[in-house]
This record gives structure tokens, sequence and C-alpha cells, in this order.
């Protein structure tokens, strides 16, 4: 039987994983490969942890380079992380004719056009399952299921941190921090929490589907990121009485001249089917011309899940290596000569519907002055909540408006956080509704 050597780059909690499912599920491969997948070699800095993995003598060392210049390793699986050394270690794989899996979204966000251009030039394949989503098949089911949809849209839940953390202050009524040190405990926030927290790891997700969804580089610096810090359970409160849930979501949209690509805190209505995600779990809504919406879901972090993300990627090579070909489908869906630029709308260009909160003084004319103000950009209110005031001082107005540019929206936000009567910055929320409501 035909023998294809794998060689890990990372022997942490995704390359353990991987390593398993190579030793312990070797017949299932083999009997869907047709050839034995043998892990000849993993390489990590720590030879000493502790792991939940047996190993013939001599597989676990501590010299990367020795795997990627071993003449026998024809795929290369980097789960080492970060930036640096993963993108050294890649590029000199890929120059020496190795395939490459990597589940590294903040690579492939940052330097995936030259790491791209690269498996190209040398006519290898690289593939990248892992990167989003974890388990969830959402790159096969973009660069091959959906290949002959124009994709319209996305709207993902891709950080299990930021989605448990709004889940368990939700359903708990437990502050912010306290529902971070649980996500930090079960294991699946970064090793630096501020990546999930701030946006940017959704972002260095949504970079890579929004490339594959238009046919579009890569161009995470033109995401628009805000993340869940200022998130409050007054908001989720609040939010609860409208009908809404809050999501950090990753929005992407097609719009023909333009591309959305956004991550914010969003409500949605109970009835949007990703509020239903809770906790760690993800879950994508794809809308295309022909297959029309399409729903992901499942775990979106964690050893086994991603390490059957990235065994499904070693499979297609080794399928491929099996039947003589390489290269059969491109890396980012479309044909390298057939990618396009197409420029990113900044987010003060957008338009959606908002919820704001305003700490004001319970005294005459507060909301008429507010409302002026806001009809004077333009900005139409749907409802308007304040609540009774308990004790002295301050109560919180909340306002939905209809459809609104954000333009206009800051401006107007800017105007009546100046007035006398309003303590504290307001809160500002994106909501994505149909627009069947709008006057
Ligand atoms: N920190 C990520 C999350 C792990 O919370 O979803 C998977 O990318």
């Amino acid at each position: 039987m035909k023998k294809i050597n794998i060689g890990i780059l990372g022997c942490g909690t995704v390359g353990t994983g991987v390593a398993k499912m190579l030793t312990e599920k070797k017949d299932l491969i083999t009997s869907r490969v047709g050839a034995y997948l043998h892990l000849k070699q993993i390489a990590d800095i720590d030879l000493a942890l502790e792991r939940d993995l047996k190993l013939d003598p001599g597989i676990l060392i501590d010299d990367a380079g020795k795997i990627i210049n071993d003449p026998e390793i024809d795929i290369i699986i980097e789960t080492i992380g970060g930036e640096d050394i993963a993108k050294e270690l890649i590029l000199k794989a890929i120059d020496n004719g190795k395939h490459v899996v990597t589940a590294n979204k903040a690579l492939l966000a940052n330097h995936g056009n030259a790491i791209f251009k690269a498996a190209s030039v040398k006519g290898i394949d690289i593939a990248f399952e892992a990167s989003v989503g974890g388990s969830i098949p959402i790159i096969k089911s973009l660069r091959e299921s959906l290949a002959g949809n124009q994709i319209y849209s996305m709207a993902g839940i891709l950080n299990g941190t930021c989605n448990y953390i709004l889940s368990k202050i939700s359903s708990d009524g437990i502050e912010f921090k306290d529902a971070l040190g649980q996500a930090q405990a079960k294991g699946f926030a970064e090793a630096d929490p501020t990546l999930d927290i701030n946006g940017f790891d959704t972002a260095h997700k949504l970079a890579i589907l929004t490339a594959l969804a238009y046919g579009i580089e890569i161009n995470l610096n033109d995401i628009y990121v805000e993340g869940i810090s200022k998130i409050t359970p007054l908001d989720i409160e609040f939010a609860r009485e409208f009908g809404y849930s809050i999501k950090l979501l990753a929005i992407s949209k097609n719009n023909g001249d333009s591309i959305e690509a956004r991550i914010h805190p969003t409500m949605i209505l109970f009835d949007n089917i990703l509020s239903s995600v809770n906790g760690s779990l993800n879950a994508v809504t794809i809308s295309g011309d022909a297959a029309g919406d399409v729903l992901l879901y499942g775990h979106g972090a964690g050893m086994m899940p991603t390490a059957s993300a990235i065994i499904s990627d070693i499979i297609d090579i080794a399928r491929n290596l099996m039947a003589g070909i390489q290269r059969r489908i491109p890396p980012l869906s479309y044909q390298t000569g057939n990618i396009k630029k197409i420029p990113v709308l900044p987010i003060d260009e957008i338009n959606t519907h908002y919820y704001f909160r305003f700490s004001a003084a319970d005294q005459p004319g507060v909301l008429s002055k507010i409302s002026g103000i806001l009809g004077s950009y333009g900005i139409s209110i749907k409802s308007v909540h304040q609540k009774g005031r308990k004790s002295k001082g301050p109560v919180p107005i909340v306002m939905l408006t209809h459809n609104a540019k954000e333009a206009n929206m800051k401006k107007a936000l800017s105007e009546i956080s100046s007035l006398d009567f309003i303590s504290d910055m307001p809160v500002i929320i994106r909501i994505e509704e149909e627009d069947k409501n709008d006057e």
C-alpha cells in the first residue's frame, strides 16, 4: 500500500488532536484514502509537556527544520499559531515543494496573499479548513459545494469565546469578567483573549471567508472591527424586551461595486436562526443566488473539532496525490488570475438600524430635543423607551431607529452627547433586520 508521509509542526492542543486522529483512526482514514497516512514526525519546542498521546520513540522532536527539509515528507501540518515563525516555516516548506495544511487564521488574514502566491508559483496545495469555524466545513462549502453560486452575503458567529460570554451574561446575568474567566477555563479563548474580545479573531476569519465568497484578495485592514467589551447586562436586558438577542456578528455583503465586511455586537430578532446559537458554538449563514440560504453550525474550536477539519484537508491532498494531481481546486476558490480587488465600504457609508441608550436627566423637553436632533439628520425613530426613575439621578432612554446612515448617526449622537442633560457617553448597537418595516 502506498504510504504518504506527514510532518506536524507544533504539538499543542490542535497538533496533538491531529496526531491522535492519524494514529487512532488509521484504519478508517486508510480505507477512505486508499493509502496509509503515516505520521513521520512531529516537532515542538516543549518535549517535556504531558500529552494525552502515545507515539513511538523518536516521532516527537524539537527541530521543525528537520521536518520541512525531510525529502520523504509529503504534507506539512502547521499548528504552531502566531505569525512570524509559522510564516517562515510555511514559506520554506512551500519552497521545498511540500503541500501545506494550516489552521492559522491570523497568519492567513495578514499574509495569506503572499503565501497563496508562493503556493501557486510552486504548484503545491495549501489547505486551511480549520482556520475558520473549527469543525464546520465552511471553507469547503464556499469553495466547492457553493461554487456555482453568486454569493450575496454571509453572517456568522465565528468566535466561541465571545458567544459564550454574551450567552452567559444573558442566561445567568453574570458579569463580563466572570464569563470571560469561564471561557478561559474551558479552553476555547485564545492565549491572549483580547484577540477574542476585541473582535480581531473574528476579523481574521471574516477576511478569509470574504475573499473566498466574492473572489477578492484577502483584505483584513479595511474590515471594521468592534468587540464586545462595552456590552452590559442592561443592554442585553433591553434587547430582550425588544425581542432581540445580542451577538458578535461577522457580516459580509457583496454590493457589486463594493463589499461590506464588518464585525460588531449586533442585535438580531429571536426568530433569526443565529439567535439560538449559544455557548461556544459557531454558525454561519450564507446566501447564494441559486442555493438560497444555507446554515452551517457546529464546534468552532477545541482539540478534536479542529483536528477533524485538518484531517479533512490532509485527506483531500492525499487523494490528490493518489490521483497524481495537484491544485485541482484553487485555494481561494477562484482561479488565481480571476481574483479581483473590490473596495470595502467604509463603516460611515453603511446603512442599518440602530439601538442607542442615553443616560439623561428626567425632565421636560428631553425627548423632544433628542428627537429633533435625530430628525435634523434624517433619522427616523421606530420606538422609544424610558425606564422610570427609581432614585434621583439620570434615567436610561432607549431608542430604536429605522434604516439610517452610519455617518449621520454618529453626527447626531455627538450633538446629543453634548447636551447639558446627558450624562455618560451613549451606547450604540447596530441591528440586523429586514427592511420591510422601514418607512
Ligand atoms: N478563540 C477562538 C474562539 C478559537 O473562541 O472561537 C477558535 O478560533
